[in-house]
């Protein structure tokens, strides 16, 4: 299909969406009321911007089931996502939606490399997240054999994997980290293995992981995009042959860029963020979602007609603000896996004093880096944060094996400044 011929197609479903959701989810109805505007007055793309967004808090709002769009019964399947505070979000899906989500996650993976009876190992956690059955059913439709390994017990994780042989895995990148440290400690080498690529997701994550990852394992790693809000995992996707950020899925979720602060739309390539209108979703219809997630839209590569956006590098949510100066953990990542004697594993701790907000970047060594080694990643850490971010923080080299591990979405911030 032509981009021309996209528009046409999203403009139409886009203007069945708006009714859709204003006949049927009192909150749009409301909503579109106070904002004085109707589904009518979309006429074209543009026109979306006149409508209201809608945020976390309007979902939490409407919990447990205000947001669908269809009775109860019509739903199959609920998934929530947990939060940090409060109630969850919960999400719903129709029949429809869940066959439409399957083949979002199968072209997903076909874009990634994967291909018809080639073997799956799932890692993303099963359950209320939508990263483990999503990506199941995805494979399932793609043709794949799949193994439901979910997150958790790394020792059998590798046993499976050199047994069962998969081409294909699909794991946080954080996990997949943990997954190769326990490949060194059994001895097994995962570059000899049958793993040919890998589809990373669920977290922000740099080019420089990518290469570590690639490195290790002796893959192609890609990045996979979703939220549960708009669907789950499969919203966009990083083709394997450019691997120069995400197509998104356009004929089913239509892409924003608006400026954080006053919701304007900005022009396409401008840094902002992201807000996504889903065009043919049934249970919950979502309008002008905003992710929260900062990025921008540029150009279809691989896939002409749809559009890419750039690898998030960070949440609006994940910003860390140290003495008035922004900072987000990828930029830290980006710099502690450039520095040699440095292990790709770190946290960073917020605390106080003399009321003074600080940041530690604690960060394991390479098991070959001797103490002198050690010294010097330090000092380089504390310099190029300091070039780079424009602030000082302390450096603290701890031995390997001391942080804690991921098997999901890493935590990367504590945040000790209350105490
Ligand atoms: O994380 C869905 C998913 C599962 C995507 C597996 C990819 C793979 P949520 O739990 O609702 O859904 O969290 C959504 O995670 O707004 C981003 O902040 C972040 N995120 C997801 N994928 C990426 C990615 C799933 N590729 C939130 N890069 C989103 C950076 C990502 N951040």
């Amino acid at each position: 299909m032509g981009r021309e011929e996209l528009r046409e197609l999203q403009l139409e479903r886009l203007q069945w969406t708006l009714r859709h959701a204003y006949e049927n989810v009192p909150f749009y109805r409301r909503r579109f009321d106070e904002a004085g505007v109707r589904p009518s007055d979309c006429r074209t793309l543009d026109d979306l911007a006149k409508f209201p967004c809608t945020t976390k808090h309007d979902l939490r709002d409407n919990y447990p089931f205000g947001m669908f769009a269809v009775p109860r019964q019509d739903l199959r399947r609920l998934h929530a996502s947990s939060g940090t505070t409060g109630k969850p979000t919960v999400v719903g899906y129709t029949r429809q939606d869940l066959d439409l989500w399957a083949a979002m996650v199968a072209r997903s993976m076909r874009a990634a490399g994967a291909r018809p009876g080639q073997l799956v190992h799932v890692s993303y956690g099963y359950g209320l997240f939508t990263g483990g059955l999503g990506a199941h059913y995805g494979a399932e439709r793609l043709g794949c054999t799949v193994v439901p390994a979910s997150g958790g017990m790394t020792a059998r994780q590798v046993q499976l994997i050199t047994d069962f042989r998969p081409e294909i895995i699909m794991i946080t990148p954080s996990y997949m980290l943990t997954l190769l440290d326990e490949f060194d400690r059994q001895g097994i080498d995962p570059r000899a293995g049958s793993l040919r690529v890998g589809i990373f997701g669920a977290e922000p994550w740099t080019e420089r992981m990518r290469a570590e990852i690639e490195e290790r394992a002796g893959i192609d790693a890609v990045d996979i995009y979703g939220l549960s809000e708009v669907i789950g995992p499969g919203v966009a996707q990083e083709c394997v042959e450019t691997k120069d950020g995400l197509h998104i899925w356009e004929d089913h979720f239509y892409p924003e860029i608006v400026d954080p602060f006053d919701e304007s739309v900005l022009g396409e390539g401008a840094h902002g963020e992201l807000l996504f209108t889903s065009l043919t979703k049934q249970a919950m219809p979502i309008i002008r979602y905003r992710t929260r997630d900062l990025t921008r839209l540029l150009p279809g590569t691989a896939r002409p007609a749809m559009r890419r956006m750039e690898k998030v590098t960070g949440r609006s949510d994940d910003m860390i603000i140290i003495r008035g100066v922004n900072v987000f953990p990828t930029q830290i990542e980006e710099i502690v896996l450039g520095t040699r004697g440095l292990a790709p594993h770190f946290q960073l701790e917020l605390s106080t004093r003399d009321r003074r907000d600080e940041m530690t970047v604690r960060v394991e060594a390479r098991p070959d880096a001797d103490a002198e080694r050690r010294a010097a990643a330090a000092t380089e850490v504390a310099a190029r944060v300091k070039d780079s971010v424009g602030i000082s923080v302390g450096i603290d080299v701890v031995d390997e094996d001391t942080l804690e591990r991921s098997v999901g979405k890493i935590r990367r911030v504590v945040d000790r400044r209350g105490e």
